[in-house]
């Protein structure tokens, strides 16, 4: 774990445009860039606001991407994004409309499948259509990236496609597009951002380049996200919390989430609870599982959260689910309407998921992946 000499390879969208007001210069760019068929991806609520893009020539809006969408609405999307041949694809939503729009931007028109492309770096060829991601929530950090995630609706499981050809050429953060975000997707989608920081910090894979995104992403959200769930409108708040996810995106691309989001994954596909919040019931139970392989870490984390000093695992765990509970997460496995006898099959479902918990800096067993869901219960 974070040796310097270690070799990583770091990919960013060429162009990052952020702060307040900048929405509107991803028309201005796309005029530059000559696109004059445009392909916005997004959800109901931001497919009403398209015109704060200020996009040029021919816009086609699809408005139906869900939260957490399936392999249906990707369908659906790769339907219209067939008819409409674009030469842009813009995401505008969460880490649900962007991921979708990474999908189409190098599915439409492609003779690959979904699941040909399911994988690293199976896409076969560069994509011929501009990609731009323009966030509405501060979690995934999409924007930044080159996975994409969308669920099997019959296995129930995660497919992530990663792929080079899917990071964008433009990403337009502009914090005052989330201003609208309600408190409680506030709150769930703020501890997402912050456990993409946290679990790169501690992974295995942990790399020094990356370390000062993540512990500056931790920073940021214990200083801002209280203030963004109390009032949606302060801008400085959300300002610090599209950072934050920004640097949770630039976590994601080298180094990766661990045992989190491997544990989170199954509260949201069998039991649809969103990203966020399943990633928050489960944030203080692996923090403080972790503990013994990464004290040292913990202890910066714990600090960055700004909370007191904790000197154990109990502490870890008192403070952690203490910060998470007091932005008004739900943090009872019970109170999300997860049945009990479910428990079992939702342990072997996460520890399915090699990707990530190979990268958990302790071993999580089965077991262990259990008893963790029967304390939140
Ligand atoms: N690609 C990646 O690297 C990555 C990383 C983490 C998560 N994800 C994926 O991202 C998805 C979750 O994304 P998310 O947490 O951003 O949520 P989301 O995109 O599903 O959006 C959540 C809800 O908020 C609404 N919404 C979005 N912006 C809004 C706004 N400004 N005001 C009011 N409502 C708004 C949406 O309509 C939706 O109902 C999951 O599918 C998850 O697996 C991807
Ligand atoms: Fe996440």
């Amino acid at each position: 774990m974070n040796s310097l000499h270690a070799p990583i390879t770091i990919v960013r969208p060429q162009i990052i445009e952020f702060g307040v007001g900048v929405a509107g210069r991803l028309g201005k760019w796309a005029s530059d860039q000559g696109f004059r068929r445009t392909l916005v991806v997004s959800d109901a609520f931001n497919a009403s606001r398209v015109e704060l893009l200020g996009l040029p020539g021919e816009v086609t809006i699809f408005p139906e991407v869900r939260p957490e969408p399936d392999t249906h609405n990707l369908e659906r999307l790769l339907d219209v994004a067939n008819a409409v041949n674009a030469d842009l694809v813009v995401g505008f939503g969460g880490g649900s409309a962007m991921d979708l729009a990474k999908l189409a931007a190098v599915l439409a028109g492609s003779s690959q499948s979904l699941r040909e492309v399911v994988g690293p770096n199976k896409v076969a060829s560069r994509r011929r259509v501009g990609l731009a991601q323009v966030p509405t929530t501060s979690g995934t950090g999409s924007e930044a990236g080159i996975r994409a995630l969308v669920t099997d609706p019959e296995t129930q499981a995660k497919l992530a496609v990663e792929s080079i050809h899917m990071l964008a050429d433009i990403a337009v953060i502009d914090p005052g597009l989330t201003f609208t975000v309600p408190a409680a997707t506030t709150a769930a989608t703020g501890v997402d951002a912050m456990a993409h920081c946290v679990e790169a910090f501690t992974n295995r894979k942990a790399h020094p380049l990356i370390d000062l995104y993540a512990i500056e992403g931790v920073r940021l959200v214990g200083r801002f996200l209280a203030r963004a769930v109390a009032d949606g409108s302060d801008a400085e708040a959300r300002a610090g919390l599209s950072l934050a996810s920004l640097y949770g995106g630039f976590c994601l691309g080298p180094v990766n989430t661990a045992g989190g989001h491997a544990l989170a994954y199954p509260l949201g596909t069998r039991w649809h609870v969103a990203h966020g919040a399943a990633n928050a019931l489960i944030f203080p139970h692996v923090l403080a599982f972790n503990t013994p392989a990464a004290p040292e870490k913990t202890e910066a984390v714990v600090s960055a959260l700004g909370l007191a000093a904790a000197p154990s695992q109990a502490a870890v765990f008192e403070q952690a689910h203490g910060f998470c509970h007091s932005l008004g997460i739900e943090m009872r496995l019970s109170g999300l309407g997860v049945p009990r006898d479910d428990l079992p099959t939702m342990a072997g479902d996460a520890f399915a998921i090699r990707r990530l918990l190979d990268n958990n800096p302790r071993d999580l067993s089965q077991a262990d992946i259990l008893s963790i869901y029967e304390a939140a219960y």
